[in-house]
């Protein structure tokens, strides 16, 4: 045998022994990590009340569920079942009485604003919009907050007016005359433009017709697609099963039912 042929083994095995096996404790801890981290929203017995005239409101007695990473899930219930006020506490506006709630392996009351508002978008009922600015300005405004570099502002606004069909000149024009559905749909793309990990929406149609409904749940579709978490609140349940996405329906103050579709 050469020289150089005995001598490989040797150094091969020398450099693997400086190395340390992970211990088990390590490794644990690492799979939990990874495995907190992939579970997007991780909601644990949350309970939430108001005070009422009578004496306090109680509108969750005791929600548990996760979310993953990138999965696209509704919430349901009758009216005044509380989905407002669980995306109330998704969006560290409001504090649960007793539980908590961790958003991507962190616990939401550690996350400081600025931390928050790149994690989290936000789409509403009543079109969060900003009437005097333009389009592309009602886009601009969130990066602008963020202090994004002014030439990445303009390529995401140019990107997004093409992604959600509002281009034709709408770049110029104030978003006060835009119709309902493209109105959401900018509050849609607004809500994506720093690309949040998560994004939160309360009845994001609820004042849209069936074709455009249609149209708006393919947007956020399609920003599900592109790896962003949805979490989307309506009191319509055959929108949630037509979508054939998973279905968390809140009834009693807890979660009544989690399926596919609806059961
Ligand atoms: N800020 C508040 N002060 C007092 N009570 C409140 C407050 N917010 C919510 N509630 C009460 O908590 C309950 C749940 O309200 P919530 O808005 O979460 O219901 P919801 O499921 O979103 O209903 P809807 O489908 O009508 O929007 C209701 O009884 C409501 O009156
Ligand atoms: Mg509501």
């Amino acid at each position: 045998m050469s020289a150089v042929s005995t001598k490989r083994p040797t150094v091969a095995v020398r450099r693997k022994r400086r190395v340390a096996p992970p211990s088990v404790r390590a490794l644990l801890a690492s799979t939990v990590q990874r495995a907190a981290a992939e579970q997007m929203i991780l909601v644990q017995h949350v309970a939430k009340s108001f005070e009422a005239g009578s004496g306090p409101r109680r509108a969750l007695r005791d929600v548990s569920f996760s979310v993953t990473a990138g999965e696209f899930v509704f919430i349901t219930g009758k009216t005044g079942a509380g989905k407002t006020t669980m995306l109330r506490l998704l969006r560290s506006d409001a504090r649960p009485d007793s539980g908590r709630i961790l958003l991507g392996g962190q616990d939401i009351s550690d996350l400081d604003q600025k931390q928050f508002r790149r994690k989290v978008g936000f789409v509403a009922q009543d079109f969060d919009v900003l009437d005097r600015l333009t389009v592309a300005e009602n886009i601009a405004y969130p990066l602008e907050t963020l202090r994004e570099h002014p030439r990445r502002i303009q390529a995401r606004v140019r990107e997004l007016l093409e992604i959600f069909d509002l281009t034709h000149s709408k770049d110029r024009l104030a978003a006060a005359n835009l119709s309902g559905g493209e109105r959401q749909r900018l509050a849609i793309a607004r809500a994506i433009a720093h690309r949040p990990d998560l994004l939160l929406c309360d009845e994001p149609t609820g004042n849209l017709d069936a074709r455009t409904t249609f149209s708006v749940m393919r947007m956020l579709n399609r920003v599900s697609m592109q790896g962003t978490t949805v979490l989307c609140v309506t009191h319509d349940e055959h929108l949630a099963a037509m979508m054939g996405k998973r279905v968390l329906v809140i009834g009693d103050g807890v979660i009544a039912s989690d399926t596919i579709g609806l059961a």
